[in-house]
């Protein structure tokens, strides 16, 4: 079958970019190395999202107690108009895009206001980056895609530069900032300050302090979605690095730290475990009960908003929450030298 006129011309407004070459898999065992053989064992989140993974986070996502995608949605559906509004925005940069469904009502505001020109979605899945690509400009006329498959946390130097200078927003969705402790935190808001021009704009979600009951339930949840997302990680290992992990020798645990105001995810090993890491040449043991950290999610109050964004050189302009409070959206712009 030859290609229509029209899916012709929707292929040619289509870029991709891969920076992915083989790093993830080093980038894995160093991680898996450094983290497995510290005093307490931890893991960073990332290794979550193989295609289970990503499968059991959307799952998750639509679970009665997981909050935070519903009031983001229920922001953006709410307020993605005055956001292009305040913003002017040509252009959408999107950190960990994902399937892009929020960043649809984002892009639709800016067609609506007729400035809608290119968006840029950075996520490690090739998969994901190249069907919301294709699904986005068949539903957007006119809208160009430059995708860049990497991690945001390597890749932001590949994001290319506004197309004449043109007002861009930059969004880093869906609470993930709380990923990182508060040092790396601050410096990696420096990284987006610097994709940031005098007239673009950060929109970054983050999940609020609130209180603790409902916190651990979006994170121990009823159908044990979360539980299995957590033990995905020990699949991963398993399969990518040979390990021989019993992974249901591991109990989901997930408690809010009312000290540092953050969720902490792990998992608890009921009896002592033996494990072999083969690529790694790696022996591991397991007290029982012995813990491996697995997320820390950060939930933020205003004060620690502006604080975080004040350190990277940024100022909050607007923060818009849902109607419970549970979320909020934050808008940010790099700190004016005059003033
Ligand atoms: C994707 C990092 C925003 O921290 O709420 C959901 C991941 N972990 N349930 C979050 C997650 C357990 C999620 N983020």
């Amino acid at each position: 079958m030859s290609p229509s006129p029209l899916a012709a011309a929707t292929h040619e407004r289509v870029v991709i970019e891969s920076f992915l070459g083989g790093g993830e898999h080093r980038t894995l065992a160093d991680d898996v190395l450094d983290g497995l053989t510290r005093p307490f064992k931890e893991l960073p989140p990332k290794h979550f999202y193989d295609e289970h993974g990503a499968q059991l986070f959307d799952q998750i996502c639509e679970l009665p107690e997981y909050y935070p995608t519903r009031c983001e949605r229920a922001i953006l559906t709410d307020r993605s108009a005055e956001i292009v509004e305040i913003t002017g925005a040509a252009e959408l940069v999107e950190l960990g895009s994902g399937t892009a469904a929020k960043t649809r009502l984002l892009l639709a505001a800016m067609h609506e206001a007729g400035t809608l020109d290119r968006y840029v979605p950075i996520d490690v899945t090739e998969s994901m980056v190249r069907s919301s690509a294709q699904t986005l400009v068949e539903a957007f006329d006119g809208l160009r895609v430059h995708g860049i498959v990497g991690d945001f946390e390597r890749h932001l130097g590949h994001v290319p530069p506004p197309v004449d200078g043109r007002p861009r927003i930059v969004a880093f969705l869906g609470g993930t900032i709380g990923n990182f402790t508060p040092g790396s935190r601050r410096r990696f808001l420096r990284s987006l300050s610097a994709l940031l021009g005098p007239d673009d704009f950060l929109l970054i979600g983050t999940d609020l302090v609130k209180d603790p009951a409902v916190l651990e339930a979006a994170y121990d949840d009823s159908a044990g979605v979360t539980a299995a997302f957590n033990r995905n990680v020990l699949t991963v290992l398993n399969r990518e690095l040979d390990a021989d992990f019993a992974v249901d020798a591991y109990e989901h645990v997930a408690f809010f730290d009312r000290d540092r105001e953050w969720i902490e995810m792990r998992l608890r090993a009921r009896r002592p475990q033996r494990v072999t890491v083969g690529q790694l040449g790696l022996r591991l043991t397991f007290a029982a009960g012995e813990e491996l950290r697995t997320e820390i999610s950060a939930k933020f109050t205003p004060e620690r908003i502006r604080g975080d964004l004040a350190a990277a050189g940024m100022e909050l302009c607007d923060s818009l929450t849902d109607d419970d409070g549970l979320f909020a959206l934050n808008l940010a712009r790099v700190r004016s030298t005059s003033s």
